[in-house]
């Protein structure tokens, strides 16, 4: 049996919800990641200090005792963000960036903004307060293709803003496209993307192809295999721009089985440190995986790097159909289905 020790990784870009829903969304990161970007997008939507504070607080309340875990949180740029919010989350030792949502790009996205211009002072502000931008980046216009709107967001407001700010820490959250790994890569150290496990897992047909499956429905949606295999060759690469963030993001079951429309967003916390193991090994890049797990993370945060580690074994174990989610049911990814790589028992101490 194979096992890998891991300097503890962390989870750049995560929807932990809040109410009942925290206790196992904070229970599964917990367990494996040392620090989350915890996302704000809650309704409301976390949009000033003493909102990020306050869901600090009630994250902390459902950390298992024997973890250490540190919630960085964000705040969500809305048309109403003024100068004064970004100056008090540079100076809260709790921000770690801003969330752009375009608006209706997403779940509980409505708040986001229109047009992204309006938010330049807002942008400079951060610029000056080094607080990184963390953009969802499609764009929303109902006439441009679903599976286009990633590529399209790069030429349309990406690229122009970059220029414009180039000294804002901006991260391309969830890239799913080969033009967006080929953008990230081909800028400076100030940008980096985050890749999620599902979108190096899966491409649309997985999606469409048999039946079509809610519980592979997220935002940016899959796209075709020849994104998933430059997503995975960008993820191994070793290039620091690129870094683990798994998005997940939990809906219940009535809401992804809902013929009504089924929520964008696959649960992965149950796993989020295993199913990237299985996809370095099978692409046999397992030595790659705590770079991008446990190192560019940090490194492009300006954080320190988890000083304890993990261990994960290759042992195969069947992960649960369901979940408990406040009075719900959570569906998560690969539920009833056999995981090959397993987090192993001496895992469970942070110390
Ligand atoms: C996320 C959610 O449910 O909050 N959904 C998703 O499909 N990824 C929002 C997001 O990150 O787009
Ligand atoms: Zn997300």
């Amino acid at each position: 049996m194979r096992r890998l020790t891991l300097t503890r990784p962390d989870d750049w870009h995560i929807h932990l919800r809040d109410g009942d829903y925290l206790s196992q969304t904070v229970k599964d990161a917990a367990a494996r990641f040392g620090r989350a970007i915890v996302m704000p997008n809650l309704s409301p939507p976390v949009v000033n200090v003493q909102d990020a504070e306050r869901y600090r607080t009630e994250i902390l309340q459902h950390v298992p005792r024997s973890f250490a875990f540190e919630p960085l949180m964000t705040l969500y740029l809305t048309p109403q963000t003024v100068a004064a919010d970004i100056v008090a989350a540079g100076q809260s030792p709790f921000i770690a960036g801003c969330k752009l949502y375009p608006a209706g790009a997403t779940t509980n996205s409505e708040a986001g903004v229109s047009a992204i211009t309006q938010l330049y002072p807002i942008f400079e502000a951060m610029q000056t307060a080094n607080l990184p931008l963390l953009i969802h980046g499609e764009v929303t216009t109902h006439s441009v293709d679903i599976f286009d709107r990633e590529a399209r967001f790069i030429d349309e407001s990406l690229a122009p803003l970059i220029q414009q700010f180039p000294e804002l820490k901006v991260v391309f959250e969830h890239i799913t496209t080969q033009e967006a790994a080929q953008f990230v890569a081909d800028q400076g150290p100030e940008v980096a993307a985050t890749i999620t496990v599902h979108h190096l897992l899966y491409n649309r047909t997985d999606m469409l192809g048999s039946g079509m499956k809610p519980l592979l429905f997220c935002l940016p949606i899959l796209k075709r295999d020849q994104h998933r295999q430059a997503l995975l060759a960008a993820a191994t690469s070793g290039n620091p721009a690129f870094f683990l963030g798994t998005d997940s993001a939990p809906h219940p079951r009535s809401s992804k089985e809902n013929a009504c429309g089924c929520a964008a967003g696959c649960y992965t916390a149950h796993a989020g440190i295993e199913l990237y193991a299985e996809v370095f090994d099978a692409a046999g890049k397992l030595d790659r995986l705590e770079a991008f797990a446990s190192h560019f993370g940090p490194d492009f945060y300006g954080l320190p790097r988890n000083p304890d580690k993990i261990v994960l074994e290759e042992i195969p174990w069947t992960a649960p159909k369901t979940l408990p989610f406040g009075n719900e049911l959570l569906m998560p990814l690969r539920g009833g289905e056999t995981i090959a790589w397993r987090l192993a028992s001496q895992s469970m101490s942070s110390s």
